[in-house]
């Protein structure tokens, strides 16, 4: 093999390991891969919860909001997909749902500034079921 293609080779390699994790087709897609990063820090966090933590554990709860903020004023791809007539409704309740995400969120944000574990796990337990539902009613189906 000669070096040229040793080098082009080495090249789509690196591109492919720095592309994968980058796989967000949407702008929505992009914020809600920054919810799931920042929950999952809170829920690998709560394995082993250490009081001296707590800023870092309101940061991460900060970045999951902020990103749950972005994600309000973006389109759903499923949008498309919902009769013309339907979609200003479609839309209203996106947004309601993403805002009641919101109201739990600050919620979590107060139980971990207090050190309060056990009721930062039941939030997170409500969190995964909006997500569940959220994801149900207004995340497409189509690749
Ligand atoms: C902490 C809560 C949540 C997390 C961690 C989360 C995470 C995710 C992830 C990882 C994806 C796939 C992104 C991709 O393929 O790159 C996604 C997609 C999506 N999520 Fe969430 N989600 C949450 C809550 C919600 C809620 C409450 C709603 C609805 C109000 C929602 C609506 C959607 C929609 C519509 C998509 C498809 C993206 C699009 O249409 O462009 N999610 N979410």
């Amino acid at each position: 093999m000669n070096t040229r293609f040793r080098h082009a080779g080495l090249f789509a390699f690196v591109v492919l390991c720095v592309s994968a994790p980058l796989r967000a087709e949407t702008p929505l897609e992009e914020q809600m891969d920054t919810m799931k990063a920042a929950f999952r820090s809170i829920k690998t966090a709560m394995e082993a919860p250490v009081d001296g933590d707590k800023d870092k554990y309101v940061v991460f709860a900060d970045e999951l909001r902020a990103a749950a903020i972005k994600a309000k004023e973006f389109d759903p791809k499923k949008l498309g997909e919902i009769p013309a007539g339907d979609r200003e409704q479609f839309l209203t309740d996106y947004r309601q749902s993403i805002d009641q995400l919101v109201v739990l969120i600050d919620q979590l944000k107060t139980q971990l500034a207090a050190g309060d574990w056990d009721g930062v796990r039941a939030q997170m337990r409500l969190i995964n079921r909006v997500q569940g539902a959220g994801h149900e009613r207004f995340r497409s189906e189509e690749p």
